[in-house]
């Protein structure tokens, strides 16, 4: 099966990267929103980081150009024509139900449903449309423009045509697919959030200043970014989010958030979105530590 046409469900910052890529990648993109406000904030960020990318000549062709193949949309029937569906929305099991179940009455037999899904079953999802074959995790990482990966989930459903598909599809978009199967937190989120977690509790523990845990890990293991730095990156409501749907699933202390983000994300200090969580944003390049 040939993909020419993708829909991308919800134009937040995961969503419209992933319709950024897309389009970048030579694809035409249909992106559904509930509303035209969203549609238009995330094609502001498409524009910038297009720009962003002419300015360094990483495109061959100009974002006008690109953007020429992006449309938005916010009547679900616009979407009856494309090969696959990338969704993106908030990470709500109800809410991603709702918008399958409805989009599988209107788009194609033969197209292939995916969700960006970080830690939600892609095996639950899938019970909300009539074709387990055709559904898969196509997980991408923020931001999509830059992280060169994406997993590339299966379920006890997925027929082998449509992962293979899928997972030239993920190589078509620039990114370098991985596979894996449905098991919560597929490989990164498994590995990455105990580590996260773990950086909390070393901090509750006194073992080092959020500063100097940072620091050591950028340092020390040559991440790009220390773990409070991620942490505030990703989103501590996202991951407090993610502990839940993993602790449920395996029961180990390692995935359970530690009180201190539970407190944060109760203050709704959910990190850089949010300008508060462990680092302080008031001034965005130059981020303090608070004190917790
Ligand atoms: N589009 C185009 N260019 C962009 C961009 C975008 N969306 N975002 C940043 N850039 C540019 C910046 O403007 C900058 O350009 P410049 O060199 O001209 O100033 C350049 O990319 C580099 O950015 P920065 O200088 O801000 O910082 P870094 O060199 O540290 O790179 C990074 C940024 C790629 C984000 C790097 O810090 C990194 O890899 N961090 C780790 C990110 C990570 O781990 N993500 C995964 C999170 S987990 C996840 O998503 C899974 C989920 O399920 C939880």
């Amino acid at each position: 099966m040939e993909i020419k046409k993708v829909g991308v469900l919800g134009c937040g910052l995961m969503g419209s990267g992933i319709a950024q890529v897309a389009a970048m990648a030579g694809f035409d993109v249909t992106s559904l929103e509930v509303e035209q406000k969203f549609l238009d904030k995330g094609f502001a960020g498409i524009e910038k980081s297009l720009a962003k990318f002419a300015e360094k000549g990483t495109i061959k062709e100009t974002p006008q150009a690109i953007r020429a193949r992006l449309k938005g949309t916010t009547k679900k029937e616009d979407l009856a024509d494309c090969d696959i569906i990338v969704e993106a929305v908030i990470e709500n099991v109800e809410e991603k139900k709702k918008m399958y179940s409805a989009l599988d009455a209107i788009v194609k037999k033969e197209a292939i449903f995916a969700s960006n899904t970080s830690s939600i079953s892609i095996t639950e999802l899938l019970t909300a449309a009539k074709r387990p074959e055709r559904f898969i995790g196509l997980h991408f990482f923020n931001p999509v423009p830059l992280m060169k990966l994406v997993e590339v989930v299966r379920t006890i459903a997925t027929a082998d045509e449509v992962y293979e598909t899928a997972y030239e599809f993920g190589k078509n978009l620039g990114k370098v697919p991985v596979r894996t199967s449905d098991k919560t937190g597929f490989i990164v989120n498994r590995l990455l959030v105990p580590y996260m977690l773990d950086a909390i509790r070393a901090y509750e523990e006194g073992v080092g200043s959020i500063e100097d845990i940072d620091q050591a890990m950028k340092l020390g293991c040559g991440y790009p970014m220390g773990p409070f730095t991620l942490l505030d990156f990703v989103g501590l409501d996202t991951t407090y989010y993610i502990t839940h749907v993993m602790y449920d699933e395996f029961k180990e202390r390692r995935f359970a958030s530690p009180p201190l983000l539970k407190r944060l994300v109760m203050a709704g200090w959910y990190g850089r979105k949010s300008g508060r969580g462990f680092y302080d944003y008031a001034d965005p390049a130059n981020p303090k530590p608070n004190k917790l």
